[in-house]
């Protein structure tokens, strides 16, 4: 199989800290690839660099080949690609057909996808005319999932799509996101390892801001020794996702930041995504 979204040495600074200093991965076709790594390990900031929302200062991105790195974000996402942020970034003031309308790149994109969206989604075309600031988190995610595939994308990029879900969601999600793989290539950033076991069939270990590991899933979840050095974790395998233990409870790390640490994480410097015993907090 081939690769369609190849990684190499990629840099990025965001303001004057030099976050990503080194990132190489690639995603073979018609595969889903899992990027892992602890807080503030630059997950998020490399699936921005390669939608180049934040400046490629170094190595490059290519999609099928072609240069991403210097192009207009608008542009990559005419390349075919769907980005589903870590925020989600929906449009709370609109109704949930309106959110989908917005990311149309074709007129009636929608149209010709919305059997797919609907199917995958039910809850989205039972309140297809309802705000999407009303729906529960777990439907704000299918939204933002949905939106992504408005468009006939070759790669999804998804960050985190299971933050501060309830585990019975996390699990549905699981599933639908199982479906959509079966339909489009995938670089999905997943904390839930239990979740990202069961997804991915590559995996990318992202830490201080460098790549530390690339490998088979399947390498990943039978090297116990492997998920403690990078993910400060020794997942279970087999266990469901959304019971599963999170892979970064051990501790956010400290990669530049202007106070010196992750500002992603909590107090105490874990996981802000649940207990060490995974459960997940209930947002939905
Ligand atoms: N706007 C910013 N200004 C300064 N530093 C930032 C900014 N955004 C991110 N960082 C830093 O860049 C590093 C990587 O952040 P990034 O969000 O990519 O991590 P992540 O792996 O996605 O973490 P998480 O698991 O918490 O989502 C962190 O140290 C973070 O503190
Ligand atoms: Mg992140």
């Amino acid at each position: 199989m081939s690769s369609l979204l190849e990684v190499q040495g990629l840099q990025a600074w965001i303001g004057r800290f030099h976050i990503l200093q080194g990132v190489d991965l690639s995603v073979r076709e018609g595969e889903t690839t899992v990027l892992l790594g602890r807080n503030g390990a630059g997950k998020t900031t490399t699936l921005r660099a390669i939608m180049g929302l934040v400046a490629v200062r170094g190595g490059s991105v290519r999609l099928g080949g072609q240069e991403l790195a210097g192009k207009r974000p608008y542009t990559i996402a005419q390349l075919g690609i769907g980005y589903v942020p870590e925020d989600r970034g929906i449009f709370r003031f609109l109704t949930v057909e309106e959110n989908l309308r917005v990311a149309e790149r074709s007129r009636g994109a929608l149209k010709r996808r919305e059997e797919l969206i609907f199917g995958l989604f039910p809850d989205l075309a039972r309140f297809r005319q309802r705000k999407a600031g009303y729906l529960s988190g777990g439907q704000q995610q299918m939204l933002a999932i949905a939106r992504a595939l408005v468009n006939d994308n070759r790669l999804l990029l998804i960050d985190e799509p299971t933050k501060g879900l309830a585990p019975i969601v996390v699990q549905h999600l699981t599933q639908t996101l199982a479906e959509i793989a079966k339909h489009v290539t995938v670089l999905l950033v997943e904390q839930n390892f239990a979740m990202a076991a069961r997804l991915g069939q590559a995996c990318v270990i992202v830490d201080d801001g460098r790549t530390v590991h690339r490998g088979s899933m399947n390498a990943l979840v039978n090297d116990p020794g492997l998920q403690q050095r990078y993910l400060g974790v020794g997942a279970q395998q087999g266990s469901p996702a959304g019971e599963g233990p999170q892979a970064s409870p051990a501790g956010g790390s400290q990669h530049g930041s202007p106070a010196g640490g992750s500002q992603h994480g909590s107090p105490a410097g874990g996981s802000q995504h649940g207990s060490p015993a995974g459960g997940r907090q209930q947002a939905s």
